[in-house]
């Protein structure tokens, strides 16, 4: 058994799960649920807004949680600061607020005769990372760039390179492939991006949880993630913004709690953080959040990622046996990930999947929010296996089974 499996109450009520959808998000740890659970009875109010104590102490909450935040993923160091963590809904809001609240400010900046302007994104990017600048795309005319990936998996840095030039405007691009699994080499790409002055936003959802982010050290301009990938619940997400980006970035939504001074005609905003955060803030999962950073840092890194790292190496030389599995990406090209997609030749992802279900095994099968990476390597759909620190070698053990037991059942030869 895992060394932290006992940490989830889900195993109590259904001992026989086993869990293999991390990357969809990932079960929630009791002391999680219950620092939400006691915030919500005995601590809930308005943050920001009110003079007496519940409310100060939901502000004090919020503000140190921001500070946790930075300190999780390197942003307290160097020039970074608390100040440029905001708290959105999600990874896709993150997202949205950079392409309509700063790319498109920056577009519509452009004089007409130069508007030449282009994105760059990678073959591999999960639909939230492509979705608001394809939108972007039409609404302004920038140039969607599609950086191909290499047969390991990870961005081509010779073909980005190419892409790269005077009228980029944004390099966005997963730091983990949420299909894939493969980490990209964030800092060589910033490097490239930055030698032509061009910013770039890294899609952080699938290894916040996973491996080590230092913002500082990796030198990217944008980091973007969920809480709900990293122990956390859903609702609450992150966008890290440099200073500077954040001085030129329009709120996405705008409202109660982030203005100096309004009158019927105009109105002056908060500096960054608040003014990107109108509305009442999900106190109750920000609370959730730190309480999942907490959770994270009290195992050492080294200790979380040598398990994850051994489980994937398992799993993928159990997978490797099964002549019927073929994966993504060559077996020879899989190393470290947590994440492991395949197909079976002749049968569709949803009956494998529905079949692993009966068994208790729960995995992902389809597009996963990634279809123009399907349609790329010629496939329409594929079953995902992604571990957490929950699952077990003999977690694995049961999925070979299971799959095997498929085989025979849809006479696969
Ligand atoms: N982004 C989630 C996934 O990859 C939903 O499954």
């Amino acid at each position: 058994m895992s060394l932290w499996q006992q940490d989830f109450a889900v195993f109590s009520l259904h001992p026989e799960l086993k869990y293999f959808d991390s990357a969809a998000t990932c079960l929630m740890p009791k002391v999680v649920a219950d620092a939400m659970h006691y915030y919500q009875c005995f601590e809930h109010a308005n943050s920001h807004k009110g003079l007496y104590p519940l409310s100060a102490n939901a502000t004090k909450t919020v503000e140190k949680s921001r500070e946790k935040v930075a300190d999780f993923i390197g942003a307290s160091i160097g020039a970074s600061n608390a100040q440029e963590i905001i708290f959105t809904a999600s990874t896709t809001q993150a997202i949205n607020q950079v392409a309509q609240g700063y790319v498109k400010q920056q577009i519509n900046a452009l004089a007409i005769k130069d508007r030449v302007a282009n994105v760059i994104v990678s073959e591999a990017e999960h639909h939230a990372n492509l979705l608001p600048w394809q939108i972007l795309s039409q609404e302004t005319g920038v140039e969607l760039r599609i950086a191909p990936i290499t047969l390991s998996g990870t961005v081509d840095l010779k073909a980005l390179s190419l892409l790269l030039d005077k009228n980029s405007v944004l390099v966005a691009i997963n730091h983990v492939s949420n299909v894939l699994g493969t980490v990209n080499p964030i800092a060589e790409i910033c490097q490239l991006a930055h030698k032509k002055s061009v910013p770039v936003l890294v899609d952080g959802a699938q290894a916040v949880g996973h491996i080590k982010v230092e913002v500082e050290k990796l030198s990217c301009d944008f980091y973007v993630f969920s809480a709900h990938k990293m122990y956390g619940p859903t609702g609450i997400g992150i966008l890290f913004a440099k200073q500077v980006y954040l001085e030129q970035m329009q709120p996405l939504i705008v409202g109660g709690g982030i203005v100096t001074k309004t009158s019927f005609t105009e109105h002056y905003l908060l500096p960054a953080p608040l003014r990107f955060e109108a509305g009442s803030h999900n106190v109750a999962a920000i609370v959730g959040l730190s309480t999942a950073i907490d959770y994270l840092t009290a195992i050492p890194l080294a200790k979380r990622q040598n398990y994850l790292q051994q489980l994937s190496s398992y799993l993928i030389k159990e997978m490797s046996h099964l002549s019927f599995i073929k994966p993504l990406l060559a077996f020879e090209q899989l190393t470290t990930a947590s994440i492991f997609s395949f197909v079976v030749d002749g049968v569709h992802s949803h009956d494998v999947a529905s079949c692993l279900a009966d068994d208790n095994i729960a995995v992902r099968a389809g597009h996963h929010c990634a279809q123009p990476l399907h349609r790329k390597l010629t496939i329409a759909t594929s079953i995902r296996v992604s571990l957490g620190l929950y699952n077990s070698h003999a977690d694995i053990d049961k999925l070979i089974i299971s799959l095997r037991k498929v085989q025979q059942l849809l006479t696969i030869t």
